[in-house]
């Protein structure tokens, strides 16, 4: 609606496949209902103004090297209610677009122990707070201090509960 829109999905594909990755499949992340009434018709009812983009999202599966899990064995399609941060016009958790844990537990339950994951875009570190749960290691890389900050205390309350796995 005038604004420019970069196709990020396809963007991150090439910049990852550029940089050495193999791009090994992409789920379509269902999120049900649109929350709150952002991008979806801006007070306009023709069908022409209603804009719901933000209602699926891409999740993209890259590997260093030869996978050492099935591809095939990750579903096509999730659907999964996104995590509700917005409580009475305040955000209750911290981040603006923090995944449900289901979403990265997709890969763990396929992969060994002595794999590494890297979530290059990790915000408040869902990834590596899961990756503790399953006792694999993680890289996680976040631009903003603010959510590098918030995702290094979530890790260490997650580790406080796990017995193993440590931070560095
Ligand atoms: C959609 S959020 C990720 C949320 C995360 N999955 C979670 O559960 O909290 C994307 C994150 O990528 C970060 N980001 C954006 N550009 C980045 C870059 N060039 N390098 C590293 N992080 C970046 C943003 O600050 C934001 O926190």
């Amino acid at each position: 609606m005038g604004k420019k829109i970069l196709i990020l999905s396809s963007y991150i594909s090439f910049m990852c496949r550029y940089i050495g990755f193999n791009h090994l499949g992409n789920v379509a992340w269902d999120k049900g209902e649109i929350e709150g009434n952002r991008n979806f018709n801006q007070g306009n009812y023709s069908p022409y103004y209603q804009a719901p983009h933000n209602c699926w999202e891409h999740i993209l599966i890259f590997s260093k090297g030869n996978p050492s899990f099935d591809i095939t064995k990750m579903p096509k399609i999730i659907k999964e209610q996104p995590i509700t941060k917005m409580v009475k016009g305040k955000n209750i958790y911290g981040h603006t677009a923090p995944f449900p844990e289901k979403i990265p537990s997709l890969l763990f339950s396929l992969i060994t122990k002595d794999e590494i994951i890297l979530d290059p875009f990790a915000g408040s570190m869902t990834t590596g707070r899961v990756a503790l749960k399953y006792g694999i290691k993680s890289i996680n890389i976040e631009l903003h201090k603010y959510y590098c900050d918030l995702g290094l205390k979530l890790l260490e309350n997650q580790l406080s509960k796990n017995l193993q796995g440590s931070l560095f």
